[in-house]
């Protein structure tokens, strides 16, 4: 298949290009660099020996963007391009809301003037809220988010629903990730975050590299196990494969699919200090602080579905999550 990414340089981007590629996949990017580094898709290109065809192109830009539908033959889109800091979100709603609302509705109208009906969209385990139950199954209803950057996916998601809802060429897949972490083995590409990040393993790796003093554990008094807040880690290379076998989906023409993307296994701050440590022979040293606004205790996913229908499922445990976050940050202390 021929697959246009948007945000294909970004974090989950880069790594979904390799596993396209590697699948046998023709694939040309999209991106506006506003979170990203062209030098991803090089070192993308490192990784699989092949030119990967890029265009510079904001997605809220309609000329731009058909013009690259023009050049390019294109059969389905898979759609990171978006802003996703929280915090910021929360400061800057109507930059987020524009970018990612307004961005996807061009996309939509861009890919439906030239016939292209196919979308996977990723969206986040951030729109069921506080979960009504755990595991997180795709039938557990959507919440209530804590800040615009949530209420973007949630929103999407109903956007997305109501166009294949209206006419029934389209297929559309939503896929909600739970917690990405990780980075290709071969320590060439990874996440790469502006400024402090405020993601727990970014954050992890920052004061194991030394460009961080300590980690502030936000909260030791949840009603987990250990007290610390519980989420489902995935490795970044498991969930770019599930966008694969998501691409495959798409030839059974699905209709309207949800999946979420987990492992199943919900691991709270202070076990992944622990696999860290392990992993890398890297001391953490961290302080507990206040919880964060807008965090829950718990969230973890159920992922049969996706193994069901998807026949995909996470493999890479969290000690290799470990091991290729830290490798990919030792090798870039500065990013890219
Ligand atoms: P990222 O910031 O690394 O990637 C997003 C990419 O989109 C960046 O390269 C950025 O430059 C690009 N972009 C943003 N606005 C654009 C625009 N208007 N036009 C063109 N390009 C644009 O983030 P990521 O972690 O790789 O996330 C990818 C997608 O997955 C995002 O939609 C994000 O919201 C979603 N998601 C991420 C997580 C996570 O924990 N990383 C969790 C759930 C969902
Ligand atoms: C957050 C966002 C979510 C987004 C995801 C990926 C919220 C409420 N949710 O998820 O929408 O999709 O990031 O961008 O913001 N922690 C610390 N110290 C730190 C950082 C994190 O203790 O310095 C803890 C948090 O309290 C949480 C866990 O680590 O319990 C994971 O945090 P994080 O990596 O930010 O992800 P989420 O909050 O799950």
């Amino acid at each position: 298949m021929s697959i246009l990414v948007t945000g294909g340089a970004g974090f989950i981007g880069s790594h979904t290009v390799v596993e396209l590629v590697n699948a046998g996949h023709e694939v040309v990017v999209v991106d506006n660099l506003v979170n990203a580094s062209e030098k991803s898709l090089e070192r993308v290109e490192q990784i699989v020996g092949k030119k990967i065809t890029f265009y510079k192109v904001d997605i809220q830009d309609r000329e731009a963007l058909n013009e690259v539908f023009e050049k390019e033959k294109i059969d389905s889109c898979i759609h990171f391009a978006g802003l996703k800091a929280v915090g910021e979100s929360v400061v800057k709603p109507l930059e987020y809301y524009t970018n990612n609302i307004s961005g996807t509705l061009v996309l939509l109208d861009v890919m439906r003037k030239h016939n292209v009906k196919n979308i996977v969209f990723s969206s986040s385990a951030t729109v069921y809220g506080n979960p009504a139950f755990i595991p997180i199954t795709e039938e557990c209803p959507k919440g209530q988010c804590t800040n615009p950057y949530g209420w973007t996916k949630s929103m999407l998601e109903q956007i997305l629903s109501d166009v294949w809802f209206a006419d029934k060429e389209w297929n559309v897949i939503l896929l909600r990730y739970f917690n990405p972490i990780g980075a290709h083995e071969s320590g060439l590409i990874g996440e790469n975050p502006n400024g402090i990040p405020n993601n727990l393993m970014p954050y992890i790796t920052q004061v194991a590299v030394g460009k961080l003093k300590q980690l502030s554990v936000f909260g030791d008094d949840y009603d987990t196990p250990d007290g610390t807040g519980v989420r489902d880690y995935i490795h970044v290379v498991d969930l770019a494969v599930g966008h694969v076998r998501a691409m495959e989906k798409m030839k059974e023409n699905p209709g309207l699919k949800i999946y979420n993307l987990g492992t199943g296994k919900g691991s709270s701050v202070l076990d992944i200090v622990k696999n860290f440590e392990a992993a890398t022979g890297v001391k953490i040293p961290y302080v507990i602080k206040e919880r964060r606004a807008g965090d829950i205790a718990t969230c973890y996913a159920d992922a049969s579905l996706a193994e069901k229908e998807l026949h995909w499922k996470a493999e890479r445990d969290l000690k290799k999550m470990c091991e290729d976050s830290w490798r990919f940050q030792k090798n870039n202390p500065n990013g890219y």
